[in-house]
């Protein structure tokens, strides 16, 4: 072995394996706290969670990490980390084994999972209208308004 993957078997070991659940792996540094944003997870409901942030990385420069036990993502989950976490590799882990492994898509269109911030929008008033965003490269823009988000998309989350 050499020393350079000693260092890198170093790195890894910062935050420690997990037995049953899901690493977000190869997410954007600084990252990592909108990540769980999006999962809805502030640890008030006791969920098991490792958070490692800027720890170094071969692909990217800084990378942040979510580890969470006992919990898989949806489909919906997926879709959003996708725009915050373009990078992002999801691991299913049971038994402390990677069962599954993908990286995220970005989606054309994302689906009544994001709100607008626009309080005129008309799938911000009371009528029956599903929010849709266009993903861009650096943001969203409500299909209804035309409103660009491209920070803090994670606050536009419909919980
Ligand atoms: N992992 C974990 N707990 C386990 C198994 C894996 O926390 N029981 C984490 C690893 O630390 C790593 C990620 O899940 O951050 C993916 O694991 P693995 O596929 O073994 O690592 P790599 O081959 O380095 O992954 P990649 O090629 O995606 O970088
Ligand atoms: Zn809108």
């Amino acid at each position: 072995m050499s020393d350079d993957h000693d260092h890198h078997d170093d790195h890894e070991l910062r935050v420690s394996k997990i037995r049953s659940g899901t690493v977000i792996d190869h997410v954007r540094g600084g990252q990592a706290l909108n990540v769980l944003a999006i999962l809805g997870i502030d640890g008030s409901d006791g969920e098991e969670v490792s958070v490692g942030m800027n720890v170094p990385s071969d692909r990217l420069a800084r990378k942040d990490i979510v580890k969470v036990e006992g919990r898989e993502l949806s489909q919906d989950e997926v879709d959003v980390l996708s725009l915050i976490a373009p990078d992002a590799s999801i691991n299913i882990v049971r038994e402390y084994e990677v069962v599954e492994k993908h990286r995220v898509e970005r989606p054309d269109v994302v689906e009544g999972v994001l709100s607008c911030p626009n309080a005129e929008c008309i799938t911000t008033g009371g009528e029956p209208v599903t929010s849709q965003f266009e993903v861009l490269d650096d943001g969203v823009r409500c299909s209804y308004c035309d409103t660009i988000v491209r920070e803090e998309i994670a606050s536009l989350i419909d919980t």
